[in-house]
């Protein structure tokens, strides 16, 4: 008869050789399989653990590397908790830099229409359009599966009535007079990178790659938004910035600035067409 604490120690030790924090992942997944929150899991602790070979199964998905966002379908972004499974990018946490990015350029100037190109699980249009609450929001995506995600947290947010999702690819059939502004994180890892197996096995590849050196959707974007005459602000990879600043110099675009992370790294630009 295993009680909890003595699940949770068996737990930390079998992902000791797989993950950085195994304790913290340990009660991640024995609250994910009891139902409960996090915290609560102390006060509990010489309890019996029910059904203890449904949580090692958890566990041991976890050993192989399966993100534990996709096992209990949770992820958290912004302070919120969203939905997320296979098929759909686990939004990552410098995409809140994005997001602080966009927010500041959308309240600086008003903005009313933007369009997020690679809308995945939504995380960037829903905490945009719960950030303004005036703000209409097209996003897109080429991935079913992410759409269907993404329309999950619409739904949890209740946003639905003011982010319309497109299966489309950037900005097809989208009516340009419902852009002011364009934020995207799209595709950029470089062809052949090679990705740790959490994520190299379990998320999309086509929400990670991109040919080349992995600026090729970075540069159709830009030149979409010249098109339009609008704004965009885009993550990025930490190593892109040389071929992006290259890329402006041929194009003759001046008005563009960088943007880094916490840790100092260049993360995303933003262009002004605007
Ligand atoms: C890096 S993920 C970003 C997802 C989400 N916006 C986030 O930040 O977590 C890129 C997304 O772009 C989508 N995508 C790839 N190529 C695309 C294209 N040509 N047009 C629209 N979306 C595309 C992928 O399916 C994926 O959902």
């Amino acid at each position: 008869m295993m009680k909890i604490d003595e699940a949770l120690q068996a737990a930390t030790k079998k992902l000791q050789p797989v993950v950085e924090r195994p304790r913290l992942e340990a009660e991640i997944l024995l609250a994910h399989h009891l139902g409960c929150e996090r915290s609560r899991l102390l006060l509990r602790d010489r309890e019996r653990l029910e059904r203890p070979e449904a949580f090692f199964a958890l566990v041991e998905r976890r050993r192989s590397y399966e993100p534990v966002e996709y096992i209990t379908r949770e992820v958290s972004f912004y302070a919120e908790e969203f939905f997320i499974a296979p098929g759909a990018l686990i939004p990552r946490p410098e995409t809140e830099i994005l997001v602080d990015v966009a927010a500041k350029l959308i309240g600086q100037r008003g903005y009313r229409r933007v369009a997020e190109i690679g809308v995945g699980s939504g995380a960037v249009s829903v905490t945009l359009a719960r950030l303004f609450p005036d703000l209409q929001i097209v996003a897109t995506d080429i991935s079913q599966e992410a759409l269907a995600v993404a329309e999950e947290n619409l739904r949890r947010f209740e946003v639905g009535d003011r982010i319309t999702l497109k299966e489309t690819s950037l900005l097809e059939g989208v009516d340009p007079s419902q852009v002011e502004m364009i934020v995207s994180n799209p595709p950029y890892v470089a062809e052949g990178c090679e990705l740790e197996p959490n994520v190299a096995d379990y998320e999309p590849s086509t929400a990670l790659f991109a040919p080349g050196d992995g600026t090729v959707l970075l540069r159709r974007i830009v030149d979409l938004s010249g098109e339009l005459g609008v704004s965009v602000v885009c993550e990025m990879g930490y190593d892109q910035r040389k071929p992006m600043e290259e890329y402006f110099r041929q194009k003759g675009i001046e008005n563009y600035r960088f943007y880094r992370d916490l840790a100092g790294l260049d993360r995303g630009f933003i262009v002004d067409f605007g």
